[in-house]
């Protein structure tokens, strides 16, 4: 039989058509307007992402035996609050997951209903992109639009719902609403109060692997596929590339460097870290995950390459990168683009060079991109180690992975050895595995990762290497905390 992964991200969707044996048939994309309103928004329409959809499917399926399609799943963007009306007109575009509109929300929420209670209540405190605060903007600062709110939902549950009619999310992608009970895998009745919202507004939770429904014989006419394909739920977009990768299981470790980036530790038992600097939330495969999330990582290296110095030759332009600068450049950037969630919950933060002399070459600043990308991936990667996980190999899934040169970086940088695989599509890859144990080609999400997921090469760190880049490491998070106080005031 044939699935369909849909990995809903911020700059496009991609499609990914794979045999029930995890063979990679067909990959498209189709990409989607991203727009920021206001410096520090970030806004999508939820109707361009169910076109895009729909036209990308069209494609995938052309030459396809589509009377073998048995069922599409999504890895999707997190957090975006998307918001219908009683008759599913959308109300408004869509807040996604790098908008830091909320500061003021997110203090409410952090200080006055407090972290604690925040922790009780969902094992998370609130964070700018979480969902929890953009309602209680919209509420605010939009109080007609708040008040037409007959569904909630997150990004990939729009498509779900366009295709099949059902209201429904997943345990992991609703962990990062702040308003689910991690734990206990159902909504959180203190924060739904807290956020004037009703549980009849919220879709229906489903675990990633389960089917929602079958495909709306309109939609199945229109791609001329059988009636009876299945919507499976799915999951958030890190959740489905820790799928992809065979990130499940206890204590397996991934990286996400997509437009953000992320590093995901797989866990088979629910905890907390007591300062909330890692997020708490339920994994794809039944059980939960601790993950940390810069908001731009490969988009940090797309911006310079493309914005700033204006290549679109990112291999030529990391050629002059040679293995004797790694460890020595005295050029640092905070890759803080869109402001930072992991570890500093600070969405006034911005991007930062620093350490610039006449001497400075056009690629140590690319370097310098590249690696202040890996430093804050190993911010995360420490506050994980603090809580005494032994973390000593990671996968590696997203755009940026293509890079030999960022693989090696990071491998260094984070003291891990990088486990590359097959493909680089996590998402996409997570989405039709899923779709796959929901039509019962696998047991379990852990007995598909085990029989699909393949590990071609290991970039292991070189100790030489390792104690230079630790020097570096050090220097590079001071400063953070001597530029903070600068942030807010040149806003
Ligand atoms: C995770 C997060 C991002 C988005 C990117 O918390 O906000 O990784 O899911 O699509």
């Amino acid at each position: 039989m044939l699935y369909i992964g849909v990995d809903l991200g911020t700059s496009a969707v991609k499609l990914l058509l794979m045999e029930g044996s995890g063979e990679i048939k067909k990959i498209v994309s189709r990409e989607y307007d991203l727009s920021f309103p206001h410096p520090g928004w970030s806004e999508q329409k939820p109707e361009d992402w169910f076109t895009q959809t729909m036209d990308g499917l069209k494609e995938l399926l052309d030459g396809a035996d589509k009377s073998q399609v048995a069922g599409i799943s999504f890895g999707g963007q997190m957090h975006g609050l998307v918001i219908l009306d009683k008759d599913d007109n959308v109300i408004r575009p869509a807040i996604l997951w790098n908008d830091g509109r909320t500061t003021e929300e997110t203090d409410y929420l952090n200080n006055v209903i407090g972290k604690d209670k925040l922790s009780e209540y969902t094992a998370n405190i609130a964070f700018a992109g979480f969902t929890a605060p953009k309602i209680l903007w919209v509420k605010d600062k939009e109080p007609e639009n708040f008040a037409r709110i007959a569904k909630i939902m997150l990004p990939k549950d729009y498509i779900a719902y366009k295709l099949s009619g059902v209201h429904c999310t997943d345990v992991s992608d609703a962990s990062g609403m702040l308003l689910l009970d991690v734990k206990n895998r159902k909504w959180s009745k203190e924060m739904l109060d807290i956020c004037s919202v009703k549980e009849e507004q919220l879709p229906k939770l489903f675990e990633s692997y389960e089917t929602v429904g079958d495909i709306l014989p309109a939609i199945a006419d229109e791609l001329g596929l059988p009636h009876n394909v299945k919507i499976v739920a799915g999951a958030g977009d890190n959740a489905a590339a820790a799928v992809g990768t065979g990130t499940v299981g206890d204590g397996a470790c991934n990286i996400s460097l997509g437009t953000s980036g992320t590093v995901f530790i797989s866990s088979s038992k629910f905890g907390v870290d007591d300062n909330n600097a890692l997020h708490s939330f339920d994994h794809a495969d039944g059980s939960y995950h601790l993950m940390g999330c810069m908001l731009s990582a490969a988009s940090c290296n797309k911006w310079w390459e493309e914005d700033i110095i204006g290549t679109e030759d990112f291999v030529t332009e990391q050629k002059a990168i040679t293995e004797d600068k790694l460890g020595r450049n005295h050029v640092y950037f905070l890759p803080y683009l869109m402001g930072e969630r992991s570890p500093h919950n600070d969405p006034l933060a911005r991007g930062t060079f620093i350490g610039m002399t006449m001497d400075t070459l056009r690629a140590d600043m690319t370097q310098a991109v590249l690696e202040g990308v890996a430093f804050a991936l190993r911010d995360s990667l420490e506050v994980a180690r603090s809580l005494g996980i032994d973390l000593k190999r990671t996968k590696i899934c997203g755009g940026g992975a293509k890079s030999p040169l960022w693989k090696k970086m990071i491998a260094n940088i984070c003291n891990i050895k990088v486990d590359v695989i097959e493909s680089e599509q996590g998402p996409g890859m997570g989405g039709a595995m899923l779709a796959a144990v929901a039509c019962g080609e696998y047991a379990s999400v852990q007995a598909a990762a085990d029989a699909i997921v393949k590990v071609v090469d290991t970039v292991e760190p070189d100790p030489e290497l390792v104690a230079l880049y630790e020097e570096r490491y050090q220097q590079f998070k001071l400063v953070y905390p001597t530029v903070k106080e600068l942030f807010p005031k040149i806003q």
